[in-house]
């Protein structure tokens, strides 16, 4: 089929008014600290869906003008070691890659065709990653190229956006290369990048602080009073790789690790313990996050229209299937995210997909493809009191927070 490029304008920044004035250290305070009426909301790749794309500025850009506080964000390294803003480690699903080839254009349903892999590619030159165009999660390419992680960080601070990132390192080779790439760039309040940009890493990458402390870059920051804010990432992945409570428990002796990711997929399964552990006071880290894991083509997909031929796949009349969700995989068809669990959980179910179970064991941050549901859902119980993070004489922006969603969302999809 022939890909549509849509038109894209940014709008001027005046045109809206639901972004918060946080300011970004309390931000990364009220990850520290838990508050029982908050939940710290990060949109996942942004706040994508209805034509946005993925990891793009206009993702970033929305999420900001929601009102959200944090978003959750892809790197990856590329042939150059530049950092282009990618989830899969295969440009086909996101990218228009081979319509711009001349190759049969990858199919997420399928698993089929072209999907290069970033690290084959430089980002910068002929053929490079920064000359691709996005695609939205229905695979209409839009007007939008690859950015990489220094020109998001000036997009944020060139439209004023008050959000901090988590930085999810698809490579570890990655993660030295950002903190340089970031060590001179500011947020519009001036605030260094390398204290707003959390760096979210797998726990078995630097399984200790002494691993970590010793990392060169590390170091500069320390030597340069650079205030990190390390999460490091505890998955029943890593279950017989090192003794993970333990290394929780060095890790909450530091003063750089604001919080755990504690990646637990049903109650009483591996790394319960861990999160028991920030919750019985006995450990310094006081709070814990996880994915919210709606699947990737769940509603506002629910309608029929995908922009990827479908030819070889139907796609599920009910999204949620046995109280799973589908997810995309490099080179393969979806699955339900349930057959991906393994001895992971207790009784063979992923409980991720359900944002109520996440609520009930007391997470304080969660990452989410729906943030903007969430926060609605969350404020009419009362955990959204974002005050704690607001700036210093400044007031929350109530109500309209997204009224110039709807409309935006309204025209991109006009005419499809
Ligand atoms: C997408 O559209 C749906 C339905 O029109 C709406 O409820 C939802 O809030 C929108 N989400 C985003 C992120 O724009
Ligand atoms: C990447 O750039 C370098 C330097 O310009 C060049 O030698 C190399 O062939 C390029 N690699 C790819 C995959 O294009
Ligand atoms: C951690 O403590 C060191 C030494 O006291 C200090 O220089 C640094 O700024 C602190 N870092 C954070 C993130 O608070
Ligand atoms: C508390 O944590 C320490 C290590 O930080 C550990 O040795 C001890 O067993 C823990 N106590 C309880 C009750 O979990
Ligand atoms: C779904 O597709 C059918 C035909 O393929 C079409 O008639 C119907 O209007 C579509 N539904 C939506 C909600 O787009
Ligand atoms: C569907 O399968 C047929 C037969 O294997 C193949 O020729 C065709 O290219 C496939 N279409 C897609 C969209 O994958
Ligand atoms: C749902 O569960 C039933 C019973 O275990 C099984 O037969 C069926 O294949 C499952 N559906 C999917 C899509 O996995
Ligand atoms: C879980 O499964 C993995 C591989 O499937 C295996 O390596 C591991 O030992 C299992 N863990 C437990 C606790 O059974
Ligand atoms: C919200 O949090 C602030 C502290 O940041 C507190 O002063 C205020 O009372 C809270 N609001 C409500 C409605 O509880």
């Amino acid at each position: 089929m022939v890909p549509i490029l849509f038109a894209f304008v940014i709008l001027p920044v005046c045109a809206i008014a639901a972004r918060q004035p946080f300011d970004v250290r309390k931000i990364i305070q009220a990850f520290r600290e838990p508050h029982d009426d908050l939940t710290v909301l990060c949109a996942h790749r942004g706040l994508k869906w209805n034509g946005t794309a993925e990891n793009s500025r206009d993702a970033y850009f929305r999420a900001s003008e929601a009102g959200l506080e944090c978003i959750e964000t892809d790197i990856h390294l590329s042939a150059d070691g530049q950092l282009p803003m990618i989830h899969d480690s295969g440009l086909g699903r996101t990218t228009d890659i081979g319509e711009q080839t001349g190759q049969a254009a990858y199919n997420p349903f399928t698993g089929q065709d072209y999907n290069p892999k970033v690290i084959d590619l430089n980002f910068t030159g002929p053929g490079g990653v920064e000359h691709l165009h996005l695609r939205d999660e229905q695979g209409r390419v839009r007007d939008e190229y690859v950015p990489s992680l220094p020109q998001m960080i000036e997009s944020i601070h060139d439209s004023g956006m008050n959000v901090v990132l988590e930085l999810d390192f698809k490579d570890q080779d990655a993660v030295e290369p950002a903190y340089w790439a970031l060590k001179h760039l500011t947020n519009r309040a001036g605030v260094p990048a390398n204290e707003w940009c959390i760096y979210k890493l797998q726990s078995v990458w630097y399984q200790t602080p002494e691993e970590f402390e010793a990392l060169p870059w590390v170091q500069d920051a320390f030597n340069n009073g650079i205030q990190l804010a390390f999460v490091p990432v505890y998955d029943p992945a890593y279950e017989d790789d090192f003794d993970q409570l333990e290394s929780l428990r060095k890790f909450a002796e530091t003063n750089y690790t604001i919080s755990a990711e504690i990646e637990l997929r049903s109650v009483g399964g591996p790394i319960q313990n861990l999160l028991d552990e920030t919750k019985n006071g006995n450990i310094s880290i006081r709070t814990a996050g996880t994915f919210f894991a709606p699947g990737d083509f769940t509603y506002p997909n629910t309608d029929n229209v995908t922009f990827f031929d479908t030819a070889n796949y139907s796609l599920p009349r009910d999204l949620r299937v046995n109280n799973s969700n589908f997810v995309f995989q490099d080179n393969k068809a979806p699955v339900l995210l349930d057959s991906l669990v393994g001895n992971a959980s207790t009784d063979g179910h992923d409980y991720r997909s359900d944002f109520g179970w996440i609520l009930e064991q007391k997470y304080n941050w969660i990452i989410t493809d729906t943030a903007d549901e969430w926060h609605v859902r969350l404020r009419s119980e009362g955990k959204r009191n974002v005050s704690w993070m607001i700036a210093d004489g400044q007031d929350v922006v109530d109500g309209a927070a997204l009224g110039w969603y709807r409309r935006r969302h309204a025209r991109d999809l006009k005419g499809r």
